[in-house]
């Protein structure tokens, strides 16, 4: 077995911000973004793709902010491979402590023929010369192979031969549509590195998505046939069926030590933190069977599991939930709890807060604490995270009033503080979820199509918060906004008015 010194370093590229960001329904605000990247830099992912520049002002905007913000791991920004793109990446990402400029062109038949019409001879040379026009721009630049599991393999040796002559340093090689099998996709990847004859000179990454199930699966299969780079996401969030979940491969590669002799700079203790956030600010929670970050990842319902768990941990746990980060409930809070332990405890959490924001988030604790016996971890990490996801608040909810039953129409009478000035409004609904929405739309005037609404208990107990989520579209965009109350009514506004707030900050009038 060789020791820690000779192990090969995998490299993590986290595209949550943009690969993941990019699925249906998990659009992120700057705020939101800024707080994902700040996870993956305690992670300490070796690069975050921030965005793709050249794509709207919008996203320009935030690639240069995290570019700014980020130290430790390398922002890359995505672009086609064409001088504006490039351009576009490189301004954003050039005030970043390690910029990476990420190009692409696909280099299967299906795309060269019918997307990008152009033959082979023109892709080849449109692919070096921009790797060639990024290298000058920036010293670390990514060339990735799109459809490269749909591509012949010959013209892909050429392909990477002539980028890494032009001075790219890593080499990607999409899984773009969740095609490969992983005999196939490792043997691609031996492939590459017996005939490419200048493949030294860079770094192969994988970049694989989930369509049939395999996008972790093969990403192990590259890194154990020499794959230096893992592209994935935090949740496996990301286009269609989404991309490898980083937490996967990386607690496979740590679990399975044994057999892949690779090291990482993952922290993995961060893990579960960094999952509950994403999930927290796209509104897309994962299932509770998810591998390492579902609710049940290190449950054991059956009998004979938790008397083998009690006896020796190793019995049925391959891995600890210790070893992600999962907080351990260990101290329960009420509400004759000082100030003191409740700063303790977020902090062991994993949250740290001004003076200000902890005496507001004391302030919901001890209301909480006054509806509810006992105050736990998950309480207390729902209202921290409620907290750091908060934009500012143009219009608070007062008070309301719902009637409803099966027999009746629902009203709600909703109070709203709009720009500091109170106004009220009764609604009629098929609901009083729906009467309660009505009665906010017609205060605020705003045409708003509700497209999720999701509501799940934060503990088991039954006097439990209910932590509500909603997509709303507004126009071409979804905005979505969590709410957390004992109330599900309280919650369900809350969290409508969180969406409403995040328009109204993105469409001042
Ligand atoms: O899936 C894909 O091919 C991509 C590339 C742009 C890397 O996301
Ligand atoms: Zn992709």
């Amino acid at each position: 077995m060789s020791d820690e010194k000779t192990k090969r370093v995998i490299r993590f590229f986290d595209t949550t911000l943009r690969d993941g960001e990019q699925s249906p329904g998990c659009s992120m605000n700057l705020k939101d973004k800024l707080l994902v990247a700040s996870h993956l830099e305690s992670l300490r992912v070796d690069v975050i793709e921030a965005g793709f520049a050249a794509s709207s002002p919008g996203d320009f905007a935030s690639v240069q902010a995290i570019a700014r913000l980020v130290k430790g791991p390398a922002v890359a920004s995505l672009c086609r491979a064409l001088p504006a793109d490039i351009d576009a990446s490189w301004n954003a990402i050039k005030d970043a402590q390690r910029p990476r400029i990420h190009t692409f062109l696909a280099t299967s038949p299906i795309h060269m023929q019918y997307k990008l019409r152009l033959t082979t001879d023109q892709v080849f040379e449109q692919a070096v010369a921009m790797v060639a026009y990024a290298r000058n721009l920036c010293g670390d630049v990514q060339f990735s192979l799109e459809d490269a599991s749909r591509s012949d393999p010959a013209f892909m040796y050429r392909v990477i031969e002539g980028v890494i002559r032009a001075g790219a340093t890593v080499v990607n090689i999409p899984d773009t549509v969740g095609y490969a099998i992983p005999h196939q996709f490792g043997a691609l990847i031996r492939g590459i590195r017996q005939s490419v004859p200048n493949i030294d000179r860079a770094v192969i990454a994988v970049h694989c998505h989930n369509d049939l199930g395999l996008a972790v699966a093969n990403s192990l299969a590259a890194v154990a046939e020499g794959a230096g780079q893992v592209e994935a996401t935090i949740n496996g969030i990301g286009e269609r069926a989404g991309n490898a979940a980083l937490e996967e491969v990386v607690m496979a590669l740590q679990t399975r030590a044994d057999l892949f002799q690779v090291t990482h700079g993952i922290d993995t203790t961060k893990i579960y933190a960094a999952s509950k956030c994403v999930q927290t600010v796209t509104g897309s929670r994962v299932q509770a069977n998810k591998a390492i970050v579902g609710e049940n990842a290190f449950a054991h319902e059956a009998g004979i599991h938790q008397h083998g768990v009690m006896m020796n941990a190793t019995t049925y746990e391959i891995m600890t939930p210790e070893s992600i980060g999962i907080p351990r409930n260990k101290l329960v809070l009420g509400k004759h709890s000082g100030r003191h332990a409740f700063e303790q405890r977020l902090q062991e959490l994993g949250f740290h807060f001004d003076a200000d924001h902890i005496k507001r988030l004391f302030a919901d604790f001890k209301a909480l604490a006054d509806r509810k016996k006992v105050v736990s971890d998950a309480d207390i990490e729902a209202l921290a995270r409620g907290l750091e996801t908060q934009v500012e608040e143009r219009v608070t909810l007062d008070r309301f009033v719902v009637n409803s039953g099966n027999t009746i129409t629902s009203t709600a009478s909703v109070r709203l503080i709009l720009d500091g000035k109170a106004v009220e409004h009764v609604a009629v609904g098929s609901g009083p979820i729906d009467a309660a929405f009505k009665a906010v739309n017609a205060i605020l005037g705003l045409e708003l199509k509700l497209e999720a609404f999701t509501l799940s208990a934060v503990t088991d107990d039954a006097d439990a918060q209910g932590e509500t989520n909603v997509k709303v579209r507004h126009g071409a965009r979804v905005y979505h906004g969590n709410g957390l109350s004992t109330d599900i009514i309280e919650g369900s506004l809350r969290a409508y008015l969180a969406a409403i707030n995040v328009v109204l900050s993105e469409n001042v009038q």
